[in-house]
């Protein structure tokens, strides 16, 4: 049995990929178009595995796509590559709409076209699952309940515009053409191989590298962060016994302000990797992103419900991990902090 993997190179994505092999004996296919934010470096530790085939491609490249297909009769489609980063939709959308909705339009009607091919007993098998975010919902007002799986889609960057009309499309391919689909939505995740253009892992490298730690606006922003490998664990388990057409939502229970993230994480630093006062002192309040939401929480009672799925690392713990993996793992961060990253950091953050 083989899955495709698309952005596997990425952060969430080389997770899945090392968790997938580690637990079970299929073939996976993983493909990546290596673009600024996927990393080969984060699959270094399965170099060799034959069970692991990457391929270096664009999910538009609709002759490749359906090569692979063809090649290796894949049983599932887990899909994860997209352009991300919220500050650089705001500055180029045109990437998003590319990849995160023209991008996954063209590898649907490849896994279609696949999916068609299939013996009648494969067809009931064949999964497309979508891993989309909170994002698409928009922003909550302090008091408001967490998303359940029925807010109705208000997004507001160009990121989760983007990404809202890919779960469309993928919920249109079910509905019009009964292709199998899954789609989950979750929260902010952090943990290892997370490029440090994002909030923790940007934090984590400026602290060490001495540099300001930017807040944006007064910083009281809330996320529900997410240990990556939670995540990774909730999708497989998705795909393994999610109902198809269905969306399930998956988050830490862990809503926090960016300053107490910005705080925990230098509390840890100085106690892992003290200095002559404390790395707080960095903390520097910029900017604030345009059209900034201002809370995300999950309601993540449904995958509980139905699949038996809770995270099992607390953000104590979770946290904790990960600025030690960014201590233990500075060449990593060297490697991908240079080039186009330090443009993009004086592009977006100023000299
Ligand atoms: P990432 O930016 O770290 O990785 C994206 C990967 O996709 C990279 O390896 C990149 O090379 C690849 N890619 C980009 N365009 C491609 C294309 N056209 N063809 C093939 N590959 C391409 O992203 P991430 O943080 O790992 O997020 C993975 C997925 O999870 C995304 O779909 C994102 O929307 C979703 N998500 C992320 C979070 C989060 O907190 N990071 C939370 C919820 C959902
Ligand atoms: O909620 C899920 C989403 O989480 C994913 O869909 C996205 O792909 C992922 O990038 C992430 O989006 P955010 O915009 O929430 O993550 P980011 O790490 O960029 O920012 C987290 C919060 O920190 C947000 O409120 C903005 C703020 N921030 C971010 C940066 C980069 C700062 O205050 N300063 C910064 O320099």
């Amino acid at each position: 049995m083989t899955v495709l993997v698309t952005g596997g190179a990425g952060f969430i994505g080389s997770n899945f990929v090392h968790q997938w092999l580690s637990a079970t004996d299929e073939q996976l296919v993983n493909l990546d178009a290596l673009t600024y934010a996927g990393n080969l470096a984060n699959l270094a530790a399965i170099e060799g595995d034959p069970r692991h085939v990457f391929v270096r491609g664009d999910i538009g490249d609709r002759a490749l796509i359906d090569r692979l297909f063809a090649e290796h009769q894949p049983r599932a489609v887990i899909h994860f590559a997209a352009e991300s980063h919220v500050d650089r939709s705001i500055h180029g959308p045109g990437a998003f709409i590319q990849t995160n909705v023209v991008g996954t339009f063209s590898l649907l009607e490849s896994a279609r076209g696949h999916w068609r091919s299939l013996t009648p007993e494969a067809r009931d098998l064949f999964r497309f699952l979508q891993v989309s975010t909170d994002e698409v919902y928009g922003s909550l007002t302090p008091d408001a309940a967490p998303f359940a799986e029925t807010h109705p889609f208000e997004p507001n960057s160009p990121y989760s515009a983007s990404k809202a009309a890919a779960d469309h499309l993928v919920r249109a391919w079910f509905h019009t053409y009964g292709l199998p689909v899954l789609t989950t939505h979750c929260s902010n995740n952090y943990g290892p191989y997370h490029f440090p253009e994002k909030l923790i892992p940007l934090v984590i490298a400026n602290a060490l590298a001495g540099k300001p730690l930017p807040i944006y606006g007064d910083g009281r922003q809330v996320r529900d962060w997410l240990y990556v490998e939670d995540h990774c664990h909730a999708i497989a388990r998705v795909l393994e016994a999610g109902r198809v057409g269905e969306s399930y939502h998956i988050g830490g229970w862990n809503e926090m302000t960016n300053l107490d993230v910005v705080n925990t994480l230098c509390v840890i630093l100085d106690e892992l990797r003290p200095k002559a006062g404390s790395y707080k002192d960095q903390i520097t309040f910029v900017k604030d992103r345009p059209g900034h939401d201002r809370r995300y929480a999950m309601d993540a009672r449904k995958i509980e419900r139905e699949l038996g799925w809770r995270p099992k690392e607390t953000f104590a713990t979770g946290i904790r991990k990960t600025v030690q993996w960014y201590l233990d793992n500075q060449p990593w961060v060297e490697g991908v902090t240079s080039g186009a990253y330090r443009q993009w950091m004086n592009q977006h953050y100023g000299a």
